[in-house]
């Protein structure tokens, strides 16, 4: 009895001081970094629903289309300024031969997608298409070419049909494919993950491929190519000293990371739906890790390239669950829950935060693959919990960033913790404010005092996106279910504000 008694006075005195933790935090108006729009890139590939059923349709499908794009999936992407789209992988990348998918769709060859269910790819969506989808979007295009089974000569090739405007065959086949001006692609990738899928190489053997393969990379009339190197997996900071050590930083304007968030291991990654707080708590822990992966890969980049020229771009990341229950394993088509929009957040706030060398990123992977945006269902289209993070952060794209100081408090689980909040702020180029915080703690709400220097402003907007529960998902019978709705919680004092953020929130205070 007297066990009883202490138990529960003791979670009555943890769930006071739990719920009135607080936090003091400052924000200066001090830097005159600028948090590169293309940090919230998106990449779509040819792997399950992303192109073909997502972005690419039947043309019998009952939903508007250009073409035969999706106009609905368009009009979402669009109103979260989707600055750039990788394509066409990922692994698939490195088995697509360009040519395959341009000219009459009827005469294109039927190819086998033997990275992604050894399924018939029937190259209807291909260059031309892409860029169209681009041009809809309003954002650029980010090509990753072949080196694992293609050659330099197709690079090349490739790059002359999309920018090159003068007279040459294949600038005349891109006129007589409806082109007539030069797309003028910049962003160029040399390779995927060509330590593993894209060619099982090493480091030294990529490092020489790569100069190879750019030197074919021609810069024509009017664009300058952005050639981006296949870089680590994760934490192998091998790769990452070999290639900067062998390639010239000139050339090349970034060098790419890929990580992704595992709950549990890659042969049992866990549910997108059915999960514990155990599991939560592991996918935010693994989440939060990018961020030694960034402090260590630049601390290599520092040695060779202390002036900060080459990018580190993060062109794949977000979380990897199991698939949907009675979907196709090799199609990863995951639902997407409250927990997957915090991590996100949190994966934006720590790229925005290191915004001096993280200067692209991608989310794998658009629409119905991965860590998607949007899942469509025949003519049905949802919008996710992650799309909707991507919707609050927007403002953060090309503003000056803002530093921020605080130490957070802890979420405990069992015996181990993690950094409840984090956060990042930025100031646009009419001066307003943007603070995006996360309060990952599973059950207490915390009180962030924040300290704003030289930052003056007259009123205070907020928004919010939250739940009940942390696998809370949009479905197609409840499509509204996880998604933003104003916030009010926060008070100014002078130039203090304090803003109360409930558990599993993300919230974005405007500072006018
Ligand atoms: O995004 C899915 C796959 O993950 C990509 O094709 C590959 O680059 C990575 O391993």
């Amino acid at each position: 009895m007297k066990k009883i008694a202490f138990y529960t006075l003791f979670s009555i005195v943890t769930y006071f001081l739990q719920a009135q933790s607080s936090m003091q935090i400052t924000i200066s108006d001090t830097s005159h970094q600028t948090i590169s729009k293309y940090i919230y890139g998106h990449f779509a590939e040819h792997l399950g629903r992303c192109i073909y059923d997502g972005f690419w349709v039947d043309d019998n499908l009952n939903v508007p289309k250009k073409d035969r794009i999706r106009l609905d999936v368009v009009e979402a992407l669009k109103k979260i300024h989707v600055p750039d789209l990788r394509w066409p992988g990922g692994c698939f990348a490195d088995q697509y031969h360009w040519s395959d998918g341009i000219g009459d769709r009827s005469k294109r060859p039927q190819r086998v997608n033997t990275t992604w269910g050894m399924i018939t790819e029937d190259n209807s969506f291909g260059t031309d298409e892409f860029l169209q989808l681009c041009n809809l979007i309003g954002c650029e295009p980010y090509i990753a070419g072949n080196v694992g089974t293609g050659t330099p000569q197709e690079m090349e090739n490739w790059i002359e049909y999309l920018n090159y405007n003068g007279k040459s065959t294949l600038a005349d086949l891109r006129r007589k494919n409806g082109h007539d001006a030069p797309y003028n692609v910049s962003f160029w990738g040399v390779g995927n993950e060509t330590w593993g899928c894209g060619g099982n190489m090493t480091p030294e053997f990529y490092a020489d491929q790569y100069k190879r393969y750019a030197t074919f990379c021609k810069d024509y009339p009017g664009t300058s190519l952005k050639k981006i190197a296949s870089g680590a997996n994760a934490d192998d900071y091998n790769w990452m000293e070999i290639c900067m050590k062998k390639i010239p930083v000139q050339e090349m304007w970034g060098i790419s990371m890929h990580y992704y968030t595992i709950v549990n291991n890659w042969q049992h990654k866990g549910s997108a739906t059915d999960f514990n707080e155990q599991e939560y708590f592991n996918g935010l822990k693994n989440c939060l890790h990018i961020e030694e992966l960034i402090n260590k890969h630049s601390a290599i980049m520092d040695k060779y390239d202390p002036q900060k020229k080459v990018a580190l771009a993060v062109d794949e990341w977000g979380i990897w669950t199991d698939v949907e229950p009675g979907t196709n394993p090799a199609f990863l088509y995951q639902q997407n829950s409250l927990r997957d929009a915090l991590i996100a957040a949190t994966t934006l706030n720590i790229f925005n935060n290191h915004c001096d060398r993280v200067r692209m990123a991608n989310l794998a992977q658009t629409v119905n693959v991965l860590q998607a945006l949007i899942l469509t269902d025949k003519d049905k289209m949802l919008l996710t919990p992650t799309y909707y993070v991507f919707d609050l952060y927007k403002y953060h794209q090309d503003a000056t960033w803002l530093p921020l100081e605080f130490t957070s408090p802890a979420y405990t689980f069992e015996n181990k913790s993690l950094a409840a909040i984090n956060a990042s702020a930025s100031k646009d180029s009419n001066g307003v404010v943007h603070i995006t915080i996360v309060n990952l703690d599973a059950h207490n709400k915390i009180t962030v005092n924040a300290s704003l220097q030289n930052i003056t402003f007259k009123n205070i907007e907020g928004e919010i996106l939250t739940s009940q529960k942390f696998n809370d998902i949009n479905t197609f019978q409840q499509p509204d279910k996880v998604k933003t709705t104003s916030f009010s919680d926060y008070k100014k004092n002078g130039d203090k504000l304090s803003v109360t953020l409930p558990p599993m929130s993300v919230v974005l205070i405007t500072l006018m």
